[in-house]
């Protein structure tokens, strides 16, 4: 699938076209940074200092997903990158409910901090999910309002399976339920969830695995009609951040396969040396 995203924006105003614009190039794909992990995981390898870590990294992003504290505490306010922020939380690595999120920011403090999209996240199949759907219908709600797009997370609980019928269920629920951007996990049949999926969909990273993996995953999932990706710890706990970015970059914008960008990558490490 390809996002024409002049198409897609046909029920929008000019405030949430301009915005989504920001965040998805004008090829319909996007390379977004996801550096929230914070909020519930604390001090994430790599985010020890996220500033260290993330600033030489932004110029081969389009857009930046942090949580507010991050974005205050360690991105210069002069840079020019959209700011999707995350505005759910409330539970932690270590407590009794993962997942089981609120509204961590109101609409006024992402709009004083000039965000072009905020990121809530769901978790459909939980005892708990009413109050992460709910949630989000409250955000979508005060997000259009002021022509702000909101990218809804399918949160997996570790006991769940990643599966198409269950993405594409959670994916789909969320675009229902207003969400203009999806986030969710790349996972077989990949096609069923895009396909269902009435907004663009990008794909978390997930844990860290081998740069080569995460590039095939990538790859696969731009293959299947992801508008990109909303990656974390696969390029900041690289053994190279900035050659993993450029690489993931090869695939969603130049059509790269795994091992072109793979080659992207090792290039990339070697002229840092
Ligand atoms: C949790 C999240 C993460 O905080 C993060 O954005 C995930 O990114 P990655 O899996 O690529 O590290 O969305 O639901």
């Amino acid at each position: 699938m390809f996002y024409n995203l002049s198409r897609i924006g046909d029920d929008m105003d000019w405030g949430m076209k301009n915005r989504i614009s920001k965040i998805i190039k004008k090829d319909g794909h996007t390379v977004m940074l996801a550096v929230d992990h914070g909020y519930f995981m604390g001090p994430t390898t790599g985010l020890e200092n996220l500033g260290k870590t993330i600033v030489p990294l932004l110029p081969y992003a389009d857009t930046l997903m942090p949580t507010r504290g991050g974005l205050r505490n360690y991105i210069p306010a002069d840079i020019d990158i959209p700011i999707v922020l995350r505005v759910s939380g409330g539970t932690s690595i270590i407590g009794k409910e993962l997942l089981h999120e609120g509204i961590t920011v109101s609409m006024e403090e992402a709009i004083r901090l000039n965000v072009s999209g905020v990121a809530f996240s769901i978790m459909v199949g939980a005892d708990f999910e009413r109050d992460t759907l709910l949630g989000l219908t409250n955000v979508v709600d005060e997000a259009e309002r002021y022509g702000i797009p909101v990218l809804a997370v399918t949160a997996v609980g570790k006991e769940m399976k990643k599966d198409s019928k269950y993405l594409a269920l959670a994916s789909r629920m969320a675009a229902e339920l207003g969400a203009r951007i999806v986030k969710t996990y790349y996972c077989e049949d990949f096609e069923k969830v895009v396909d269902t999926c009435p907004v663009p969909v990008v794909i978390a990273g997930g844990k860290k695995t081998d740069e080569k993996t995460a590039l095939t995953t990538a790859y696969n999932a731009i293959q299947a009609g992801a508008a990109g990706v909303d990656m974390g710890r696969n390029i900041f706990q690289s053994s190279n951040p900035v050659a993993m970015i450029k690489a993931v970059r090869a695939i969603v914008h130049k059509k790269a396969t795994p091992d072109e960008a793979y080659e992207v990558f090792e290039k990339a490490g070697k002229s840092e040396r």
